[in-house]
């Protein structure tokens, strides 16, 4: 039997604060000069605004080609739209996984005057094969998704699996994506296969990362790349904690970015923005 290998911290990154869309405040924590991406994530975006001049303004209509957009919600409330016809409100505790594939043209505007909006968007790499497949939407209520709960320990799966218990979110190759809520001191493990990417991003409070007797204290809005393991691990810092924990199979290809696309070379770049001004997308 192979000894479990616990992940360490191998590197801390801080998010830079920049805006996006038509102007809506956020924290890039990949895609910025820290961390340029982790196969196969592309971008991971933290937006909390309390003040509606910083979201008002929403994301218009823009395209993606090759890769997938996860947005999870904590609070607020946002309108999807898309050029397949998909509809769907982004509410507290909701997730939309919107496979972009050959081409999508979507909107994310609020639908609140008033109020926190608060939320992440993971972008999520295809492999070449799966770059042009055909888009899909996944639309999943907070009621969709499971919570496994025992003294000092929430944990939500969003998709893939946490101690048998499996999460709604369908994925083109196998990952991980948790909501993690611990007590000050309760500890957490997730088995994290070898092959995969990992980080966690610790959104309230702080947690203690790593094996037994190495951890690393990881405060609210650091995102911690976790190192070669077996199996991830955390426990709830001095006033608990709260995190994301996402892993993904690696893809190991080129990645050629052009805005709002995401593909192998630059040729295909090109490809995608001509496509999308001769109206090929959806
Ligand atoms: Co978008």
């Amino acid at each position: 039997m192979a000894t479990e290998m616990i992940r360490p911290v191998e590197k801390s990154v801080k998010g830079l604060p920049t805006s996006d869309g038509a102007g809506v405040k956020l924290t890039r924590i990949i895609a910025g000069p820290e961390l340029n991406m982790l196969d196969p994530f592309l971008l991971l975006d933290e937006f909390k605004n309390d003040d509606p001049a910083h979201y008002a303004a929403g994301f218009p209509d823009h395209p993606h080609r090759g890769f997938e957009t996860l947005t999870y919600m904590l609070a607020g409330d946002f309108e999807h739209r898309d050029s397949r016809g998909n509809h769907g409100h982004l509410t507290a505790g909701s997730v939309q996984w919107m496979t972009a594939g050959k081409g999508v043209i979507h909107s994310e505007m609020p639908l609140q005057k008033e109020g926190l909006s608060w939320g992440f968007q993971l972008w999520l790499n295809l492999p070449a094969k799966l770059k042009m497949t055909e888009p899909r939407y996944q639309d999943i209520g907070p009621e969709k998704i499971p919570v496994v709960k025992r003294e000092g320990l929430e944990v939500k799966v969003i998709s893939g699996t946490f101690e048998g218990t499996k999460g709604p979110g369908q994925s083109h190759l196998p990952m991980t994506y948790l909501d993690v809520k611990l007590a000050p001191g309760v500890a957490w493990t997730q088995e994290s296969p070898l092959d995969h990417n990992a980080f966690i991003y610790p959104f309230e409070g702080s947690v203690q990362v790593g094996p037994a007797g190495k951890e690393k204290t990881m405060a609210r809005g650091n995102l911690a790349v976790l190192g070669t393991g077996t199996s991830a691990r955390a426990l709830g810092g001095e006033k608990g904690g709260r995190f994301l924990y996402v892993a993904g199979q690696a893809i190991g290809e080129p990645v050629a970015r052009g805005g709002p696309f995401v593909m192998n070379t630059p040729a295909e770049i090109q490809q995608a923005f001509l496509d999308f001004r001769m109206g090929r997308f959806g």
